[in-house]
């Protein structure tokens, strides 16, 4: 009896900041995961980047610093795919391609461009289109492009890219339309993994961990730069001996994301009953942050050196990324008779 292949996943990683805490927890962990079930893709989204990051030097570094920490949370480039979507010449012809048939009301509607016409609009511009680029409108094209180039089944996304995937099934399915008798692109699926419906992780200034709110934990700042990140959690004036609510804190929240389960159990008891302050909990959490991170920390800036395997793992990643896309490209041109 033969079994059907595994379906394909396809992860797409914006390298706009250094991975912080709440990245690890809600992003790099479950996607990490999932190549347990799919056979896994993964890719470092630079020319998504672009948009936004205009500094050379810092976008050369997200994009290192990406690649690192997701190799170094355990992404294993021997057995997933793992490469940069600059390294894949296929992706911008294919994008081309798919512009001339995807409908310009369709990328009036995709959510980014809403959202940044809107802020326009809340601002009093007279222009709602102010300081709002092609790379930004065009996005959802690239994106359906990285997905549908790959033959992916399921794409893994949080419930603001959902949409993008699902234009990335229409574009798929107008250009199936057309040239169905040729060539098919397999129609892709969003799928929302667990941690999405979990809680968010805080940041040190009690607000959702965000690069925007500047209040992050990059996952592997160095030790003494944690425990500063550490302390400058907020906490109320509670005496130590008083009895605290564990979950209305933020330190605990933190705490309960990475401590073993025996671990957090005991440190809420221990809150209830009073007799512990917040400084000892503060305490607690480096010392569970810092060992679990320590050796993560220690292969994500070896990867980080200028001369690490880093670049020639990505580059050996785009070749196994290339032999799907090129074959894939190969048959749109002839399906479209421009070869
Ligand atoms: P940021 O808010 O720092 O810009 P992104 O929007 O780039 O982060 O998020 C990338 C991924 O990390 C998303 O899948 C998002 O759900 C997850 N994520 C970001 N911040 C948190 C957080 N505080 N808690 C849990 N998951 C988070
Ligand atoms: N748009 C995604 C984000 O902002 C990143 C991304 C680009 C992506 N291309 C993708 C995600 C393809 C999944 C599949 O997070």
């Amino acid at each position: 009896m033969s079994t059907s292949p595994a379906k394909m996943s396809l992860t797409g990683i914006k390298p706009t900041g250094e991975p912080h805490l709440g990245n690890y927890i809600g992003a790099i962990k479950p996607a990490l995961k999932l190549a347990e079930e799919y056979e896994a893709m993964y890719f470092i989204a630079d020319y998504h980047a672009l948009i936004t990051v205009r500094d050379p030097q810092l976008l050369r570094h997200y994009t290192r610093s990406v690649a690192a920490s997701w190799i170094a949370a355990g992404l294993d480039p021997d057995r997933v795919v793992f490469y940069r979507q600059s390294d894949i010449p296929e992706i911008f012809e294919l994008t081309w391609i798919l512009s001339c048939m995807t409908g310009k009301g369709l990328m009036n509607r995709a959510h980014a461009y809403k959202a940044a016409r809107d802020r326009n609009q809340e601002a009093g511009k007279a222009d709602l289109d102010a300081g709002i680029n092609m790379g930004l409108y065009n996005y959802p094209v690239l994106m359906a492009v990285d997905i549908l180039i790959m033959s992916t089944d399921v794409v893994p996304v949080g419930r603001d890219q959902m949409q993008h995937v699902e234009i990335a099934a229409d574009i798929a399915g107008s250009f199936n339309h057309v040239y169905g008798d040729n060539f098919k692109f397999k129609v892709p699926q969003a799928i929302v993994p667990e941690a999405e419906t979990g809680h968010t992780l805080p940041g040190v200034d009690g607000r959702k961990m965000s690069k925007s709110y500047d209040n992050t934990i990059p996952l592997f700042c160095s030790e003494s730069q944690l425990k500063k990140l550490v302390r400058r959690i907020p906490t109320d004036s509670t005496p130590v001996e008083e009895p605290k609510d564990a979950d209305s804190s933020n330190v605990f929240q933190i705490l309960e994301r990475f401590a073993p389960a025996e671990t957090a159990a005991e440190t809420r008891r221990r809150l209830q009953a009073g007799g512990m302050g917040w400084g000892e909990l503060k305490n607690q959490l480096f010392d569970v942050l810092n060992t679990q991170l320590s050796p993560l920390r220690e292969r994500y800036n070896a990867l980080m050196a200028p001369d690490s395997e880093l670049d020639a793992l990505l580059t050996a990643g785009a070749e196994k990324a290339r032999k799907r896309a090129v074959p894939v490209l190969d048959q749109v041109r002839k399906a479209i008779g421009i070869k």
